[in-house]
């Protein structure tokens, strides 16, 4: 059977920085509680009429840069993100249009802060089988426009940041190869988590209604979600290290999604590690949702943080409840 390796890496964040500051300008919040609470000091939004489509395909470029590959050699494109451009069709079809990537298929999938793990699981399989050679699987989000900067929806508020990362996935002849991926999903917590409206169970899907009471913004149950991703990031980690017979020792780095810099302290001690084999960058560029794990993935990589022959550990939590892990060795 083949195995399946990443050959390119990249991320792309919008140039436009706001600051926990610039935030005080615009609700009730301060940039003591929200450094004390997230750890976030500054996030990326984009400049009007950017889709997550365009940050996409730049770092999609990145990431054929590192893998020295052309549009021309993409076999399929997977797009993580619950921000498409539009409701539909997925962003997947505009970044092959504007890549001209040709008539190969692309897809999106909606798994919010595990939707990366989720589509490296489902490129693997490709490569695995034979399918495909060259899977292109983006990550990426604009949250920004999404968001209401008053007291009831500020704990969301100043959270969410833009941005995307991106992987070429290969099949590899060395020992550098995706180990293992796991999947968990608990769907009695969809409401603790989520956006409401529009949506296609309401006839119509969006009214006057529907705005006036705030339904179209991002809600979540900040206790209930901390509460559960103390206890699944280290969970999943576990997992995807005894599937592969790993002790904490053998792992050079965990990149976990970057939800908030309190649930990374916390499975850091629950694991019985120092935060240095916790990468984090959510104090520049907050939570990302699906494109937070290849945006900090590339960056620690970059910085020497890990290299070839290392093994390293992805692992999410978020909406859904979702949760995901792989284990890598590079
Ligand atoms: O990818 C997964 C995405 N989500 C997460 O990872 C989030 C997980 N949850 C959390 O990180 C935390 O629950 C939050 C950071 C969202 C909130 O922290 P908390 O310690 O759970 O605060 P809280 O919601 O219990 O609110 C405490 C206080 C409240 O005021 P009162 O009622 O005590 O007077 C809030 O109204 O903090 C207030 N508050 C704020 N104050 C200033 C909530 N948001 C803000 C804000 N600025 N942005």
């Amino acid at each position: 059977m083949r195995t399946t390796k990443i050959a390119g890496v990249g991320y792309y964040v919008p140039e436009k920085v706001i600051t926990n500051f610039d935030l005080e300008k615009l609700m009730d919040t301060s940039n003591e509680w929200i450094i004390e609470r997230t750890g976030i000091q500054e996030r990326r939004y984009i400049e009007d009429d950017t889709g997550a489509s365009d940050l996409g395909v730049e770092a999609a470029k990145n990431a054929m840069k590192m893998a020295n590959v052309e549009p021309e050699d993409i076999d399929l494109i997977i797009f993580a993100t619950i921000t498409s451009d539009y409701f539909f069709p997925g962003s997947s079809a505009q970044v092959q249009e504007k890549l001209g990537m040709g008539h190969i298929g692309a897809f999106d999938i909606k798994v919010a802060c595990s939707g990366f793990i989720y589509g490296l699981s489902i490129a693997d399989q490709f490569i695995k089988t034979g399918e495909f050679d060259n899977v292109l699987l983006i990550g990426a989000e604009v949250q920004s426009t999404a968001l209401a900067f008053d007291t009831e929806h500020r704990d969301m508020s100043v959270l969410f940041g833009d941005g995307a990362g991106a992987v070429i996935l290969q099949p590899s002849n060395t020992d550098s190869k995706i180990l293992s991926t796991h999947l968990h999903i608990d769907g009695k917590y969809v409401k603790e988590l989520w956006t409401e409206a529009p949506a296609s169970r309401f006839n119509p899907r969006i009214s006057k209604q529907m705005l006036d009471e705030g339904r179209q913004y991002p809600f979540m149950n900040g206790r209930e979600v901390f509460r559960n991703a103390i206890v699944k990031f280290p969970a999943v980690i576990q997992e995807a290290m005894e599937a592969n017979n790993l002790s904490i020792d053998d792992v050079k780095l965990i990149i976990p999604h970057q939800a908030n810099y309190r649930i990374s302290q916390a499975v850091a001690k629950r694991l019985g590690v120092g935060m240095e084999k916790v990468y984090s960058n959510i104090h520049r560029y907050g939570n990302t949702t699906a494109a937070s794990i290849p945006i900090a993935m590339s960056e620690a990589l970059s910085k020497g943080k890990f290299e070839e022959g290392d093994i390293i550990i992805l692992a999410a939590f978020g909406a859904g409840f979702s949760w995901a892990s792989s284990a890598i060795r590079w």
